[in-house]
């Protein structure tokens, strides 16, 4: 451990950009509140980058250079009028995830307190467990083949691959964040998949549920994608730890941010438990180019235009609080309480929604600055 924390930054492509300089200006006012201080190297892997360069993902160098962090703090990605859709997800976040072995993609489904939820009826006290999707495979391992492509024959096939091990360390690690959140009398660990129909990818999902499921010191359950989703709507409660596979994960932690107060405070992180590689930490929105470019009178974006005005709409909390929780993973548990309250302290004016970026920021340092 060196004397500082080495953090690599990727801001992205527009405001991805935006809410990571907002972040990286308001983690300078947690000086005092840390044991070391923070580094950042800024990498500007984006859409620019990969026409300059002329590639499709990234490559050894990058890799590399990228392995020597402690971890990496990604803003968002993504730059439709550049880049067509897919490249850069894949070339990136994919790439990342899978390459460093983040096999966990942490998305909590807290919501905070005195944040009203679109689930009429349901507080804090209800909506407060944690999703880990499987990072590394499932249906998200790109791997498959178009059969008589421009034909009417033509067939897409997409390889959807769960290992026995990739399911076994990801419940595992459920197992211990269970144990260590200490919600109930007893930790709860719901595995969902749907192994009723993918009989093949859900063998090593059943495998592993019968060899955990006679655990005392927890609870293992088991639930079928669908009805997780109507589950979280309905009786949100009942959830500590779920475990699901890589897709079911992507589409029901969206849903689970809406639940807890809307996409713009979803924080995400890619971890790699063990170690061996840096972990990413990023809110799970996107680059939201309406608030960067000019629109045309059928709400395209406009190519070459930059309306400066419209950053101060965008919300950086959820880049405050993945950037919280990437210093939680670093053992600064002060420095991520100051930051994570300074943002769910914005998040709970009552002025949020009109408020503006450069006060956002403005506030949560001085929230920061006067944390005890
Ligand atoms: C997410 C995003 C990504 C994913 C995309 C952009 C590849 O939707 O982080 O949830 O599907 O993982
Ligand atoms: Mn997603």
């Amino acid at each position: 451990m060196g004397e500082e924390h080495n953090i690599a930054v990727i801001p992205g492509d527009l405001n991805g950009i935006t809410v990571t300089n907002a972040a990286i200006k308001v983690s300078g006012a947690l000086a005092g509140l840390l044991t070391k201080p923070l580094k950042h190297t800024t990498f500007n892997y984006n859409a620019d980058y990969f026409l300059e360069k002329k590639i499709t993902e990234l490559g050894k160098a990058e890799l590399d250079e990228l392995k020597k962090f402690d971890q990496i703090f990604l803003g968002a990605i993504g730059d439709p009028t550049k880049i067509k859709p897919g490249i850069l997800e894949v070339g990136i976040l994919l790439k990342l995830r899978q390459e460093f072995d983040q096999y966990v993609n942490l998305r909590p489904v807290v919501l905070p307190e005195g944040v009203p939820s679109i689930l009429v009826g349901k507080t804090s006290e209800d909506i407060n467990f944690e999703i880990c999707r499987e990072n590394s495979e499932g249906l998200y391992v790109d791997d498959g083949r178009v059969e008589n492509q421009g034909t009417e024959d033509e067939v897409g096939i997409q390889i959807m691959k769960c290992s026995y091990k990739g399911v076994k360390r990801l419940a595992d690690f459920a197992v211990e964040r269970a144990i260590a959140r200490k919600k109930g009398d007893k930790p709860v660990v719901h595995f969902v998949f749907k192994t009723n129909v993918l009989r093949f990818a859900g063998a090593p999902w059943v495998r592993v549920f019968d060899e955990m499921k006679t655990r005392e010191d927890v609870d293992i359950k088991y639930l079928h994608i669908d009805n997780f989703l109507m589950q979280m709507l309905i009786n949100p409660k009942q959830f500590d730890v779920v475990i699901t596979e890589n897709m079911f994960g992507d589409i029901a932690t969206d849903a689970g941010a809406v639940i807890q107060g809307g996409i713009g405070s979803a924080v995400s992180g890619n971890i790699n438990p063990t170690g061996t590689f840096p972990s990413m930490f990023e809110p799970i929105h996107g680059t939201a180019p309406d608030k960067w470019y000019e629109l045309d009178k059928n709400g395209m974006c406009v190519p070459n235009t930059f309306v400066e005005e419209k950053l101060q709409e965008v919300k950086p909390e959820a880049a405050f609080m993945s950037y919280a929780m990437m210093l939680e993973q670093m053992g600064e548990t002060k420095a991520a309480g100051a930051l994570k309250e300074a943002a769910l302290n914005n998040i709970r004016n009552k002025n949020y929604k009109e408020m503006k970026l450069d006060e956002l920021v403005e506030n949560a340092i001085s929230f920061i600055k006067n944390y005890k």
